[in-house]
């Protein structure tokens, strides 16, 4: 699957379910607290401002913060698979253990709740 052209509509379609999906969001499987000591190798790329990565040029990144949580897990296990096919990604997620992607998922849900508050 290729991801260059509907990103921005597929991203847009995922907040508008998770605004509903929130509402009664199942108890979470990760923990938000742990994720919260695991994602400094994220922010470098996810978490500046604008979605821009200025390393090693600059590119467009996509927003994870209030992502839903599976979601991200999902797009991380596909990445570590290899069904998601970027060279950047696809070496993160292998670093990643299922407890690790639950945990940072789950600080990346709650962190747009936060700051759609
Ligand atoms: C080197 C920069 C970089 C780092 C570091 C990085 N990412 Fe990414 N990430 C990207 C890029 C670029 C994409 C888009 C890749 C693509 O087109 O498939 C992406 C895609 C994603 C996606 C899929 C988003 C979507 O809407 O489908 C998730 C989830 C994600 N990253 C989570 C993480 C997490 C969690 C970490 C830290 C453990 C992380 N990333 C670290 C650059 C980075």
């Amino acid at each position: 699957m290729t991801r260059s052209i509907p990103f921005a509509a597929s991203v847009a379609a995922a907040v508008a379910f998770c605004a509903a999906a929130f509402a009664q969001a199942p108890a979470a499987a990760g923990s938000a607290e742990i994720g919260s000591q695991k994602v400094q190798m994220c922010q470098g790329c996810h978490g500046i401002p604008g979605w821009r990565t200025a390393y090693p040029e600059v590119y467009r990144v996509p927003k994870i913060a209030g992502q839903h949580q599976a979601y991200i897990v999902k797009a991380l296990q596909e990445y570590k698979s290899g069904a998601r096919t970027h060279p950047s990604m696809r070496a993160i997620a292998a670093s990643l253990s299922d407890a690790d992607m639950a945990n940072v998922a789950a600080y990346y849900a709650q962190l747009g709740l936060r700051v759609a508050q």
